[in-house]
């Protein structure tokens, strides 16, 4: 049974406790919809002013919703449009402070007023995002897209070892 431990201290040293949760929860386990799952629960549950934290999966065409936690989203996102596209086409993490300002934002649920997107990438090869909303404006600073960085690479080493090896390759 997975007993949450509250986080404590500055913000580097909460994500420092967030990431140690993350990588026993994938520990040994290769499955993506099953530490996806756990993963967006983790985040969800540990961090206060979310209101929607998941995954989407790059099918070979778009991004298609994967584990989540929040309302039901919209299920497939075209790489050119979203902040979730953006991410994915960049290959660079998307921090929105204010989605209004963002265009082309996808308001999947229309509470969210901040965002922050993650890309997914085994080498070159692109696998998806990890997508995290929020119902306030400027929410995620340097600290949280650090953090949100760590818990995508834990979750990339755990379903997808041979991106490691090419990460230390290069
Ligand atoms: N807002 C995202 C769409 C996904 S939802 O936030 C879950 C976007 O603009 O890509």
């Amino acid at each position: 049974m997975f007993a949450t431990a509250d986080l404590s201290g500055p913000k580097p040293e909460q994500y420092a406790q967030l990431l140690s949760q993350a990588r026993a929860l994938v520990a040994d386990e290769p499955d993506r919809i099953a530490n996806a799952a756990n993963l967006s629960a983790l985040v969800y549950h540990a961090l206060p002013q979310l209101n929607w934290v998941g995954f989407y999966f790059f099918d070979g065409t778009e991004l298609v919703v994967g584990p989540f936690q929040g309302l039901p989203a919209c299920v497939r996102i075209p790489l050119d449009k979203g902040v979730c596209g953006a991410a994915a086409r960049s290959r660079r993490t998307q921090r929105v402070d204010d989605v209004d300002a963002f265009a082309g934002h996808i308001a999947c649920d229309s509470a969210s007023r901040s965002e922050l997107v993650v890309p997914l990438h085994a080498g070159d090869t692109l696998i998806g995002v990890f997508d995290i909303d929020s119902p306030v404006t400027h929410r995620f600073d340097k600290d949280d897209r650090a953090g949100m960085e760590a818990i995508a690479a834990c979750f990339m080493q755990a379903c997808f070892p041979a991106s490691r090896i090419e990460g230390r390759a290069a």
